[in-house]
């Protein structure tokens, strides 16, 4: 295994500005200098300090229990309700007319939420649950647009003791099947359907087919937004709206474990089957907290909105729990960045005065390419705070972010973390660390992130290697649903000790961490990590294919694209009209944005002498540069000869 290089060379820094320092939060080098030793030579003090600002229903007896490793337990033996910390704390206090979620449609539609309604309507949905016989224990299926609703059906499930497991609007039936059996959901929340682009996205009927067949499943509880045709199955499907007018809106918060489950997501693992990871309840929600407060520096005033879908991890720790724990006022939006017109997050910010806006580069990317007046047009000026997740951000996208949206005015916060860490684990804290762009700069308090070899040494200035941690946190994974076998393998024995989830990065001199990408086979379209193998499979599950592979080659605007190399069965015949067949095949079994953007077809695959495909080579061959890496275990040279020539 050969170290990572990197090529990228970057001088320009950009210190916080005067004015921004003085109002921040955290404006003080060495106030931020002495937090952070003390979060990491100290955990126990500074952990218990932060936890005790959450409202808890019965204190913890013990800070952190890392006996049994790596599965921790923070704040064991305390009680919470995340809807409660979220919901209820600010509802009965002075935020309770504040408004908590400002929601606007696709179309145009909008809708407020102070926290007090807020609260109102998380019981309701709350009792409604109950009267589906919904439980403590339970894991219930969330397939939603981005609707009120969405966040509000989250909130219900803790509320109500129920982990939730919330599937992306885009993916598949096929998705939501393997999601629900594993997960043994016996609850589904969708709605009749979501605008996209001016179009309806038919969420419940990819339920219904999802579900067809399979046992389990007694309620699927319907949202109406859209208002169009749906079919019914009498007895599980029910309409939301009906429901809530025959319950009360009044709902005692269950007294949860800091350690019971809060939520499974699903990932994409790099064997094929999705993971679930799973977050608990107390650790979570400080993490989450404390992260919203400090790299978001939100103040009382703020109007703070996350692009993200709450179908992914950003959407649940940056658009409800840690934003909302911190009673901040959240812009919620359902549809597309580019509808009716490419500059619909602008007028967006200028009509809510948003003053912290938090995206993916891969957005960033696309506004750029739309062009600088779609920006100009609108009075960005509220705007004090720019963030960016999913992928590392290229210097110059983000230079015209710094330029065109935020008027050379505002910190950016590029912010590294992934499902599995539940929270932001670097970014730099914007009243204290100069930024440079690209990078996600520093460890967040209580982070003790390190660059190994392939030995797990810890590396030296500008060496590229692994990016692991090295002390647990309270937002981590606390294992994969149903798999704790799984779970131990693919985090934590690559290096003994440590925890490593695949990301490959380097420290430069001044110990900024420089995030260099993936160090495996999962691909990234759109900050959207899809796993090979599960396209491969999908490709291999239509009756041409006999084989495949899949790798991910560098896309101006998605960061990735994904290139399938695919060979027939004798009969098949290769052409246009079977590549297109295949395209759709996979978006249909897995969701659009898993669709190759090249399809190639191929005699033979590169492989190991054992058997495994070289992703590697194929990935220098989508990319059309030479092999420049190891070839010794390559069974059949000229395979790779071949795929080179083959160009149809
Ligand atoms: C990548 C998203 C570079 C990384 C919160 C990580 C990033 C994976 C950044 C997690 C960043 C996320 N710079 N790479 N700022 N943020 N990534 O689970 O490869 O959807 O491991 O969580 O996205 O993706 P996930």
């Amino acid at each position: 295994m050969t170290r990572i290089e990197h090529h990228l060379s970057e001088e320009r820094r950009f210190p916080p500005s005067e004015e921004f320092r003085a109002a921040s939060r955290l404006g003080d080098p060495a106030e931020y200098e002495r937090l952070y030793r003390e979060s990491i030579d100290d955990p126990d003090s500074f952990w218990g300090r932060v936890a005790g600002e959450l409202p808890w229903m019965k204190p913890w007896e013990r800070v952190l229990d890392w006996s049994d490793a790596p599965v921790a337990r923070w704040f064991v033996g305390g009680q919470l309700n995340a809807s409660a910390v979220c919901v209820d704390q600010h509802a009965r206090g002075e935020r309770a007319q504040k408004r908590a979620i400002v929601w606007e449609g696709e179309p145009g539609d909008k809708r407020t939420l102070t926290y007090a309604e807020l609260h109102t309507e998380v019981c309701r949905f709350a009792n409604v649950l109950k009267a589906r016989g919904v439980s403590r224990g339970d894991r219930v299926l969330l397939y939603m647009p981005m609707i009120p609703e969405a966040a509000i059906a989250m909130l219900a499930c803790a509320r109500v003791g129920a982990a939730h497991s919330v599937v992306f609007g885009g993916f598949s039936s096929q998705a939501i099947r393997d999601r629900v059996q594993d997960a043994g959901a016996t609850a589904v929340i969708t709605s009749d359907g979501g605008w996209r682009r001016g179009k309806v996205l038919e969420l419940k009927h990819e339920v219904d087919a999802a579900l067809d067949g399979i046992e389990g499943v007694h309620t699927v509880l319907v949202v109406k937004r859209v208002g169009n045709d749906v079919g019914w199955t009498e007895g599980r499907d029910v309409w939301y709206h009906e429901l809530a007018e025959q319950v009360s809106t009044d709902c005692e918060p269950e007294a949860m474990d800091s350690e019971d489950v809060l939520f499974l997501l699903y990932t994409s693992g790099s064997t094929g089957k999705p993971k679930g990871i799973q977050h608990t309840t107390g650790g979570y929600l400080v993490g989450t907290y404390l992260t919203s407060r400090y790299v978001f520096d939100l103040r009382e005033d703020d109007v703070y909105w996350c692009t993200a879908d709450v179908g992914w991890i950003t959407g649940h720790s940056y658009i409800v729990y840690g934003p909302l724990a911190n009673g901040a006022t959240v812009v919620m939006y359902e549809g597309a960045p580019n509808h009716p017109g490419p500059d619909r997050f602008w007028s967006m910010v200028a009509d809510h005065r948003v003053t912290v806006f938090y995206t993916a580069p891969t957005a960033i990317r696309a506004f750029m390419r739309w062009g600088d007046e779609h920006v100009e047009r609108h009075d960005l000026s509220s705007l004090r705070l720019l963030g960016t997740v999913g992928e590392s951000i290229n210097p110059e996208a983000w230079m015209w972010y710094r330029r065109k949206v935020g008027g050379d005015r505002c910190p950016i916060v590029d912010t590294w973390w992934q499902t599995e860490t539940g929270a932001i684990m670097l970014s730099p804290l914007p009243g204290v660390t100069a930024t440079k762009p690209g990078c996600a700069t520093v460890p967040f308090f209580g982070v003790d992130a390190a660059v190994v070899d392939e030995t797990g040494q810890e590396l030296g200035v500008d060496e590229g290697g692994y990016l692991v941690v090295r002390k647990p946190w309270p937002s981590m994974l606390r294992g994969l649903w149903g798999d704790p076998e799984r779970y131990r393998e693919t985090y934590w024995s690559r290096f003994d000790g440590l925890y490593f989830a695949g990301d490959g990065a380097r420290r430069d001199a001044d110990g900024y961490f420089w995030v260099l990408g993936r160090v495996d086979d999962v691909i990234n379209v759109s900050g959207h990590r899809l796993s090979t193998m599960e396209v491969e499979s999908s490709l291999v599950s239509h009756p041409a294919v006999v084989e495949a592979a899949v790798v991910g080659r560098p896309d101006e605007l998605t960061g990735q694209a994904i290139t399938a190399f695919v060979t027939l069965g004798p009969d098949a015949p290769a052409g246009d009209e079977l590549r297109k067949q295949l395209v759709e095949h996979v978006s249909k079994e897995i969701g659009k944005l898993a669709r190759p953007a090249e399809l190639r077809f191929a005699n033979a695959l590169p492989k190991t002498r054992s058997g495994k495909i070289m992703r590697r080579l194929l990935r220098d061959i989508a990319a059309g540069v030479e092999t420049a890496g190891d070839t010794t275990t390559l069974e059949d040279f000229t395979v790779l000869a071949s795929l080179r020539k083959y160009d149809d």
